[in-house]
């Protein structure tokens, strides 16, 4: 697994004559991982064509407004905009710098750049005295404060053949800043999360279920702040409508408690995670008898015999290696520390999330959450009530704060 793995790269390329060496950062972006999607202005054709960047690549190249204009159809620069994990431009001209900073839309490249939400990192290119021309110095400033990251030419012989700055960072170089970049902005790249999360349903029949009131909501919080901090989710679900798009979000809907089982197994035995977290409400018991289609009034039984639902997150901590961090949740009645502390023992834990429903505002249902995280019997650290998203963020603190302290299991950096 790359340093880029599973990251998402608009690739920006402009009118320089350092264009020809974007071939080659897209061949170390991909080799390194990323999904990488060129955006070329038309400049940018004179010098390099989109057949080699698009085979590079393996997607199409874009590069027009419109697509077939007598068909009416054009290419969707939000679409791209809002596709990336990062808009990299390389090489990146004085004018479209300029065409930057002024917020200018006169081809796709600079409409993807107005559209992006996601943060933008360029590679300027050109002669000495272009780099050095106080509009050049201004530009690059103004976007630097807009929060651009930018990736500083080389000094050396320049293709006017004068020597100086403004050479285009080699793209080995443009790489392992963008991958460093990257890992600051996402301190987790390369570690791996399983989480179980929403509720079970056990079938009577085709229409009724034993159930409960878990809305999935602490789990999904917990996979997008996880997957914001560069981690790979595997996100193993019960029926639940909390939505979780993100790229490194692996979403598996079911239904049953056999079925969440399956599931996290089949995740598990796949890629080691580096961290498990049992925020299910796994329904205990299931009915030993299912009737096939609606079962009519006169067709149900007095009685319901029940038979144990395994206890996956016991299963799934025993089967994975020591070094992951193993994370359970407990909802108790009233104060359940002494049944967090058993759980933790019991089912392996290294951390039992309790939340009571006593607690008013915490627990099913509620978009808010009130939570202790008993470590051990002498450490027990309690938070106030606050929404599940920061209650999230506090967890996604204390797993990053544990995965930093050694290298990820099974994908280790590459560089
Ligand atoms: C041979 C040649 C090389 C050029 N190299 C550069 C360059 O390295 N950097 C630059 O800013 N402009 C360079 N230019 C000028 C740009 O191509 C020109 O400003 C163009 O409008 C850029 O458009 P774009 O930014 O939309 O691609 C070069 C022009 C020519 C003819």
């Amino acid at each position: 697994m790359g340093s880029l793995s599973g990251r998402r790269i608009v690739l920006g390329v402009t009118g320089s004559i350092a264009a020809y060496k974007s071939a080659l950062v897209v061949r170390g972006l991909v080799k390194a991982g990323a999904e990488v999607r060129v955006v070329m202005t038309p400049g940018a054709k004179t010098f390099i064509t989109p057949l080699t960047l698009g085979t590079l690549s393996g997607n199409p190249v874009h590069s027009a407004l419109t697509e077939d204009v007598e068909a009416g159809t054009w290419t969707d620069h939000v679409e791209l905009g809002l596709w990336g994990d990062v808009v990299l431009v390389a090489p990146a001209t004085a004018h479209t710098l300029a065409g930057m900073v002024e917020g200018r839309g006169d081809n796709l490249l600079l409409t993807v750049l107005l559209s992006a939400k996601c943060p933008v990192v360029v590679a300027p290119a050109m002669d000495r005295d272009m780099f050095l021309h106080a509009a050049t110095t201004e530009n690059l400033e103004k976007l630097a404060a807009r929060g651009v990251h930018i990736i500083d030419p080389d000094t050396g012989e320049l293709a006017s053949g004068l020597t100086g700055k403004g050479r285009m960072a080699e793209p080995e170089r443009i790489r392992t800043e963008l991958t460093t970049w990257f890992k600051s902005q996402a301190p987790l790249i390369g570690y791996r999360a399983l989480i179980t999360s929403g509720p079970t349903q056990e079938p009577l029949d085709a229409v009724r279920y034993l159930g409960n009131r878990s809305s999935g909501r602490q789990g999904a919080a917990i996979a997008l702040e996880l997957a914001k901090r560069g981690m790979q989710v595997d996100y193993i679900c019960g029926p639940s409508d909390i939505p979780t798009d993100h790229p490194g979000v692996h979403r598996v809907d079911v239904t049953t408690a056999l079925e969440m089982k399956a599931a996290a197994e089949a995740a598990l035995g796949a890629a080691t995670p580096d961290v498990i977290i049992g925020a299910a409400a796994v329904a205990d018991v299931r009915p030993r008898m299912t009737i096939d289609g609606k079962a009519s009034k006169g067709e149900l039984p007095d009685t319901i015999e029940l038979v144990d639902n395994p206890d996956i997150l016991a299963h799934l901590n025993a089967a994975a290696p020591d070094a992951c961090y193993k994370v359970g949740f407990a909802l108790a009645h009233g104060d359940g520390r002494a049944a967090a502390l058993r759980k933790l023992s019991a089912k392996g834990c290294d951390l039992v999330v309790l939340n009571s429903i006593t607690d008013k505002g915490a627990g099913f249902g509620h978009t808010t959450n009130r939570v202790d995280f008993v470590h051990g019997p002498d450490r027990i650290d309690s938070f106030e009530l606050k929404t599940k998203e920061a209650v999230a963020v506090d967890l996604a603190d204390e797993v990053q704060q544990q995965l930093l302290e050694r290298p990820p299991l099974l994908t280790p950096l590459d560089d």
